[in-house]
């Protein structure tokens, strides 16, 4: 029950607070992935996959222009696998870790060419069959693309989950990183995954940050033992847990 609250917390301050975000207009639980709207879900699908990639190392406000950009010259994965390396490096100029658009134009023409214009119907396959897509990326565009029931992990949620359960010990040892992605995957609402992991991400960028945490404006506060350990003030720091 208590796990239930959580997400219609978590998803109810995320419908309210959300950034609108270019990569966020069409995808969501809303998407219509019916085969009469099969084009509609293929540009979304590609489009979320472009902003994953793009947002692996570099910030929000960042990508946003480069990911304008980049749709509006290849709205389609077939578009972009028809540019050369050279335009892809151009437009990728700026944003840092080239091996990024590199990797995301050869998936690209993987995908036109030995996958006959089919993209991975899973996490699962995403992972095996894109180069530049690593376990979180592959649970992202699955679960806001796809709409598949997966936990995913960033550095943002790894943050918010050892917050939330109290876990101290060092979250880059496999067995924490196991443990974490356990976790999110009990976690994320069954329902809209996408959403569910985006609120979450959301949450560690603008609410249970870095610095500090805005404990007063936090969505599951009541369900977090940092918080109670802590105490009742409205604005703790949360950095030694
Ligand atoms: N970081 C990685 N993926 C993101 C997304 N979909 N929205 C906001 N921040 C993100």
């Amino acid at each position: 029950a208590d796990v239930v609250l959580l997400r219609s917390q978590l998803l109810s301050w995320y419908d309210q607070e959300k950034r609108e975000l270019p990569w966020r207009t069409l995808a969501g639980d809303t998407l219509d992935r019916s085969p009469c709207n099969l084009l509609v879900f293929f540009v979304v699908y590609f489009s979320v996959w472009v902003s994953e990639i793009m947002l692996q190392q570099t910030q929000v406000a960042t990508v946003k222009d480069y990911y304008n950009r980049w749709m509006k010259k290849w709205p389609r994965v077939q578009d972009l696998a028809a540019a050369t390396l050279e335009e892809v490096n151009q437009m990728w100029a700026g944003l840092g870790y080239y091996s990024r658009g590199k990797r995301l134009h050869e998936g690209a023409q993987k995908v036109v060419t030995e996958l006959k214009g089919q993209m991975p119907q899973t996490a699962e396959e995403l992972l095996k069959q894109l180069p530049g897509v690593g376990r979180y990326t592959a649970a992202a565009v699955g679960s806001i693309a796809l709409g598949q029931v997966t936990g995913a992990v960033d550095g943002n949620v790894i943050r918010v989950l050892c917050r939330l359960r109290a876990i101290g010990a060092d979250s880059t040892s496999p067995a924490v990183t196991e443990a974490l992605w356990n976790l999110a995957n009990s976690l994320v609402d069954r329902e809209r995954p996408g959403d569910f992991n985006q609120a979450m991400m959301e949450l560690g960028a603008r609410v249970c940050t870095p610095k500090g945490s805005l404990c007063s404006q936090c969505p599951v506060q009541s369900h977090c033992r940092s918080y109670r350990k802590v105490g009742t003030s409205s604005e703790v720091d949360l950095n030694s847990g």
